[in-house]
């Protein structure tokens, strides 16, 4: 598999690689991102790589992602030819409770902005970034079919929400012939593999196509962080003391996972990034794992994550190291509980080749 080769976003009929490209670190407001013209490089070094899916949102870095992402496609006149996904729910004004959340309002203001910066007239895959815990799914996928209807928009994804508030959007989407969920963006990697047990079904079952984010948990599964380290380079060292819970990676957990991650990269001959993204890829439901980076050389590391296949034995540590806890009530679900329903049968819903065309 190479990023060149496109895949359609979940049920849609959206090409798209592999591996996208992250944004939020075009520009460097916040501390942690990259200078404008590293920026345009690691643009240009993800096209010329054959890449076409790029992610973004209104307020990553204060706006300026979404408008270096703009000038950098127009640089190269490229807007038909790349997939630009951008995000609404965070508050752009302090004080007004409309310029944030997911109400038709804030949808509305917040398109118009995102297309401004953009420099484009569409956006092709329009996110929701958040739960705001309070808009109704119902007003949320009027609002973003009434956005598809007027052109404004193409496709569209919910991104870190509860999975029910999900299934009832895509339900409610199916019955009343509303613009379908193409996406879910969500946080996935050999550190964070909570989405397993809701989302992963959800997105097969009701065709949406997870995008990954945080592959490498902001960095720590590149490897340059030790548990002993006082270094302050880095996301996650600069921000350490934030009370971003999506930050806080440096537990003992978590150390036990990167130590397997580092002999099972010796093993195979790639770094620890390549493999733990590439784990990522291949996970059931996964449509497209989106990479992010502050340096060329960074990127140019992850780009070849596609280019090898981790050997099942490995790929079994890589599993059994990173093991979500079990949980109730999806230990229900196990093979060990489930025997009790199947009365040691064996049952499947449709053989393996049905989906093999
Ligand atoms: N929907 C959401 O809520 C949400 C949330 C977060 C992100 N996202 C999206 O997902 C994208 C990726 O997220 P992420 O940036 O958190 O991904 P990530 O892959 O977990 O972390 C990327 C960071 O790790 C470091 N890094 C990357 N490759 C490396 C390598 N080969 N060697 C050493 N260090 C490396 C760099 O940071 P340093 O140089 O600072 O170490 C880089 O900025 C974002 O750009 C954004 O588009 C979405």
């Amino acid at each position: 598999m190479t990023i060149d080769s496109y895949y359609t976003l979940g049920r849609s009929g959206l090409r798209v690689s592999r591996l996208a490209l992250g944004t939020m670190t075009f520009g460097d407001e916040l501390g942690w991102g990259a200078s404008e013209e590293t920026a345009r490089q690691l643009f240009n070094a993800y096209i010329d790589a054959g890449g076409n899916f790029l992610d973004t949102a209104d307020l990553y870095t204060n706006g300026t992602s979404e408008t270096l992402l703009g000038k950098y496609v127009a640089e190269r006149n490229l807007r038909d030819r790349v997939v630009i996904a951008t995000k609404f729910t965070f508050n752009a004004e302090p004080g007004n409770p409309n310029a944030g959340g997911n109400g038709r309002k804030n949808i509305m203001r917040a398109v118009e902005g995102s297309l401004k910066r953009l420099g484009t007239n569409y956006i092709d895959l329009y996110i929701l970034h958040a739960w705001d815990r309070i808009t109704p799914a119902e007003e949320v996928m009027r609002t973003l079919d009434d956005l598809v209807r007027s052109g404004k928009v193409r496709y569209i994804g919910l991104s870190d929400t509860p999975a029910w508030y999900a299934a009832r959007s895509q339900t409610l989407a199916e019955w009343r012939g509303y613009e379908p969920i193409s996406a879910l963006q969500l946080e996935y990697s050999l550190v964070e593999r909570n989405i397993e047990r809701e989302f992963v079904p959800l997105g097969l079952e009701l065709g949406m196509g997870i995008m990954v984010w945080s592959p490498l948990a902001s960095g720590l599964l590149s490897g340059k962080y030790k548990p002993d380290s006082t270094s302050t380079e880095g996301r996650l060292a600069m921000m350490k003391d934030s009370k971003n819970p999506a930050f806080q990676k440096m537990t003992d957990r978590n150390w036990k996972i990167v130590a397997e991650l580092e002999q099972v990269a010796q093993e195979i001959g790639h770094s620890m990034a390549q493999v733990a993204v590439n784990w990522t890829v291949h996970q059931p439901g996964i449509g497209s794992v989106i990479i992010g980076a502050t340096k060329l050389s960074q990127l140019e590391d992850n780009l070849q994550a596609l280019e090898f296949e981790i050997p099942s034995e490995l790929n079994d540590r890589l599993k059994t190291a990173s093991q979500p806890e079990a949980q109730f009530p999806y230990f229900f679900f196990d093979p060990g509980m489930q025997g009790m329903i199947t009365g040691g049968t064996t049952i499947q819903s449709k053989p393996r080749e049905y989906y093999d065309r």
